[in-house]
C-alpha cells in the first residue's frame, strides 16, 4: 500500500483555467472544506498547504506578470486554514508550510502544539528554508542568508522547537479534580535551549498535543537540504524526475536516515506527481496533448515559472540560444533539475516542455497500473499530488481514481488511527 497526499496553494485555484470553480473563487472557505472532505473520503493521509511571503518578480524585474495573472500571488497564511478544516473533517492530516528562516522557534512550537490540540493530533508542519530574497527583505533583511546557511539556521531552529515541544514529560498533567492537581509542576522543565542562531528559556506553556511533535515535513532537495530531511523528517514531498532519478533520491535518503541513526521506513517518501485522468486512456491522453500545447503558447507562463523558482531574469535571455550557465542562492535543485541534459537545447525548447513533476496519464484503471508500476520500480511510499483544486481535479482523482487505488488494496480503505502520525506509520 502506498500513501497519498495534495500540494494545496491557498491562493486563486487556477481561477483563470478550464474547469475552475468561478462560483467558488479565492478565498471562500466553502471551497477548502468541500475539497478537504473529498479527500478524506478518498483515504487521503494529508493535504500539505504550500505557502511563501512574497510578491514573485523577479520575472521582468517587475511583479506585473504574478499580479495581471495570478500566478503565485495572492497567497494567504496558511496556518490560519488549519483550524477551519480540521473542524470540518475527523481524519484526514493537515500540513501547513512554515520557514524556519523567520518565524520565531517559541511561537512556532507553541502554535502547533495548539492546532495539534484542535484537531486532536491531526496537523504537520512543511519546512522551508524559504528561497527568495523578496521574503527576507519583507522580513526586514536586505538580503537572504546564502544557501548553507539556511540550512545551519533550520538545523538549530528545529532542536530549539524539538526542545521546546518536550518540555512537558508525557504524563505531567494530572487532571486530578478531587485533589485539586491540574499538572505536576516536577515534570515540566525549564528549556535553556542555547543554539548558535536561537536560544529559548522555556518550558513551553501549553501541554504537549496528542502528537506532541506534531509531524515534521521537508521538501529539500539538495545535498544540505537531504541531511536536513533525514535528521528531522516525518515524511517528504520529494520533487519527482526520471524513475532512476526518484530511485536515487530515495536511496540516498534512506542511506542519511540510517547516517542519522533512524529507522529508513520511518520517513514516508511522497513524490510530487500531476495526475491527467479520462474516462478512457485515449480521453486522457488528447487532454495531455492540449494541456502541453496550451504550455507551449504559454512561453511567458514559463519563463516566469522558471524565473520564480530560480529568482533568475529569463525575460533578459535569448529565446532561441541555448541557456548560458546558470547559478542560484534560490532554489538550488528544482533550478539544476530544468537545465540538467538540456545544455544545447534553445530557452524556448526547455522553457515550453518544461513538466514539473512526474505525470500519470490515464484512466482510472490505466493510472492506477502505473502508480503500482511506478512504486513497484522507485520503492517510494506515495504520491504528492500537484494540481489546482478544480471541481473536475478533486472528482477525477478523489472520486474516480482513489475508488479504484482501493479496491486493488493499494491504499487504505479506512484510517486505522485518529491521528496523522498514527496513519503514517500504519504501514
Ligand atoms: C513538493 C515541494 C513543495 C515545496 N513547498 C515549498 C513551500 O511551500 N514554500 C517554499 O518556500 N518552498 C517550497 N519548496 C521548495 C523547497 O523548500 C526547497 O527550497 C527546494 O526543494 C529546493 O531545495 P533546496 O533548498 O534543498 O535546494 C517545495 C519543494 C517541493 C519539491
Amino acid at each position: 500500500m502506498f500513501h497519498l497526499g495534495w500540494f494545496l496553494s491557498f491562493s486563486t485555484q487556477a481561477w483563470h483555467a478550464p474547469h475552475s470553480d468561478r462560483g467558488g473563487l479565492f478565498p471562500n472557505t466553502d471551497v477548502y472544506v468541500d475539497f478537504a472532505r473529498a479527500l478524506e473520503r478518498a483515504g487521503f493521509d494529508y493535504l500539505m498547504i504550500e505557502d511563501g511571503s512574497f510578491i514573485p518578480d523577479a520575472y521582468g524585474s517587475s511583479m506585473e506578470h504574478s499580479l495581471r495573472t495570478g500566478f503565485a500571488s495572492p497567497k494567504h497564511d496558511p496556518m490560519a486554514l488549519v483550524p477551519l478544516l480540521a473542524a470540518s473533517t475527523e481524519k484526514i492530516g493537515l500540513i501547513a508550510t512554515m520557514t524556519t528562516s523567520f518565524y520565531p522557534p517559541f511561537l512556532a512550537a507553541r502554535l502547533m502544539t495548539t492546532l495539534d490540540h484542535l484537531s486532536g493530533g491531526r496537523v504537520g508542519f512543511n519546512l522551508v528554508t524559504a528561497h527568495n530574497d523578496r521574503t527576507a527583505q519583507n522580513y526586514g533583511m536586505d538580503k537572504h542568508w546564502d544557501h548553507s546557511e539556511r540550512y545551519a539556521i533550520a538545523t538549530d531552529w528545529a532542536q530549539a522547537v524539538t526542545a521546546l515541544l518536550t518540555s512537558w514529560d508525557e504524563d505531567a498533567v494530572v487532571d486530578d479534580v478531587a485533589a485539586g492537581i491540574y499538572a505536576d509542576h516536577t515534570k515540566i522543565h525549564q528549556t535553556d535551549y542555547e543554539g548558535s542562531y536561537f536560544s529559548s528559556r522555556g518550558p513551553l506553556n501549553v501541554p504537549p498535543g496528542p502528537q506532541r511533535i506534531p509531524v515534521i515535513c521537508q521538501a529539500g532537495g539538495s545535498p544540505v537540504g537531504r541531511v536536513f530531511a533525514s535528521r528531522f523528517a516525518d515524511t517528504i514531498v520529494a520533487p519527482s524526475g526520471s524513475i532512476e532519478w526518484m530511485k536515487q533520491y530515495r536511496t540516498d535518503i534512506r542511506a542519511g536516515l540510517v547516517d542519522a541513526g533512524r529507522d529508513p521506513d520511518a520517513v514516508k517518501v511522497l513524490f510530487l506527481t500531476d495526475f491527467i485522468i479520462g474516462d478512457t486512456h485515449e480521453d486522457a491522453l488528447e487532454l495531455q496533448r492540449r494541456r502541453h500545447a496550451a504550455m507551449v503558447a504559454d512561453i511567458e507562463g514559463r519563463l516566469a515559472y522558471m524565473s520564480f523558482a530560480s529568482g533568475i531574469d529569463f525575460s533578459t535571455f535569448d529565446l532561441d540560444a541555448p541557456v548560458p550557465p546558470v547559478s542560484t542562492n534560490a532554489a538550488k535543485t528544482t533550478t539544476a533539475q530544468m537545465f540538467a541534459g538540456r545544455e544545447h537545447q534553445t530557452l524556448r525548447e526547455i522553457a515550453s516542455t518544461i513538466i514539473p513533476s512526474l505525470e500519470i496519464v490515464g484512466s482510472p484503471a490505466t493510472a492506477a497500473d502505473q502508480m503500482e508500476a511506478v512504486m513497484a520500480e522507485v520503492g517510494g511510499d506515495g504520491f504528492l499530488v500537484n494540481s489546482p483544486v478544480t471541481p473536475r481535479a478533486v472528482a477525477d482523482i478523489a472520486g474516480d481514481l482513489a475508488p479504484e487505488l482501493r479496491r486493488r488494496g493499494l491504499i487504505r480503505s479506512e484510517y486505522s488511527a485518529d491521528t496523522l502520525r498514527g496513519n503514517l506509520t500504519a504501514y
